[in-house]
């Protein structure tokens, strides 16, 4: 089950473990990385769950793999339901991707071929993390840069089928939609619009960089105004405010940099509230 959470949150990184433990700064909730905490003992765990007092949190991981076609790892799956137990977090998610395959880690998040073959393949694979969780899986979709020729839907009916075959939720990066968007020419509006409302449980924005022709989703930038819009757009399409964080994972700033950045998504929440309803349609 995954348990209520509403506001506005900032992924929780060592930079920022002073702020959190000694000015307790006004975020609703907390996104921390999994794997950061999957280990006994040490300062990390001491500051998680000092701060897990003042602060609701979500688990969000990285290694999970639940594309590739090696067998999903029992021994992570253990812990990551360890860590669940201890942290007793609103959900857990993990990207909707692949990140190695014959054991051999390639550290990054690929994405999937969209067939109905990688359905077959991944439904199973999320009923098995769900059973060992106990609680539904919330997947992020990943920014990506090239396409398989095997494909045979987009990615947003690819993601609409699974969610509903696997009964799983949605993360939805809408930085990842506008990324994506640039980088195939597709319209993120359509990507959007295509979301099953209900199953969007979480939002991400965060910053990209552009190298030539491509966006790289690099999450060192603040979230730029196209993104602002989509997401926008985002709340417009699904009807209610869905818990929205920043995501800053490198040229880390100052706290309070990222609190005004999402003073700015309040804004933009507050202004798709204000709407007269038949604007909502
Ligand atoms: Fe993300």
């Amino acid at each position: 089950m995954t348990q209520d959470l509403c506001g506005f949150g900032l992924g929780l990184r060592t930079e920022h473990y002073r702020d959190f433990t000694e000015r307790r700064p006004a975020v609703d909730w907390l996104e921390v990385i999994s794997e950061n905490y999957m280990v006994p003992g040490g300062k990390p765990l001491h500051y998680l769950d000092t701060i897990r007092r003042d602060y609701p949190m979500v688990m969000h991981g990285v290694s999970l793999s639940i594309g590739s076609a090696d067998p999903l790892n029992r021994d992570y799956l253990r812990e990551l339901a360890r860590l669940a137990r201890r942290l007793q977090p609103a959900w857990v998610s993990d990207h909707l991707c692949w990140t190695g395959v014959d054991r051999t880690q390639l550290h990054d998040l690929l994405p999937l071929p969209y067939t109905e073959a990688a359905l077959r393949h991944l439904v199973p694979r999320i009923h098995q993390v769900q059973d060992a969780l106990g609680r539904r899986l919330v997947l992020e979709n990943v920014s990506s840069y090239v396409a398989y020729a095997a494909d045979e839907m987009s990615e947003w009916q690819f993601i609409g089928e699974l969610l509903v075959q696997a009964d799983c939720l949605l993360l939805l990066d809408v930085n990842n939609v506008y990324v994506s968007s640039v980088n195939h020419g597709h319209d993120p509006h359509a990507y959007i619009d295509a979301m099953p409302r209900e199953r969007v449980v979480q939002i991400h924005l965060a910053g990209h960089e552009r190298r030539g022709d491509f966006l790289i989703d690099t999450h060192d930038h603040p979230v730029c105004e196209a993104v602002w819009a989509l997401y926008g757009h985002t709340l417009r399409h699904i009807g209610r405010v869905v818990p929205t964080m920043i995501e800053r994972d490198d040229r880390m700033p100052p706290l309070d940099e990222l609190l005004q950045e999402l003073d700015q998504a309040r804004r933009v929440a507050a202004e798709w509230a204000a709407q007269p309803a038949g604007a909502l349609a």
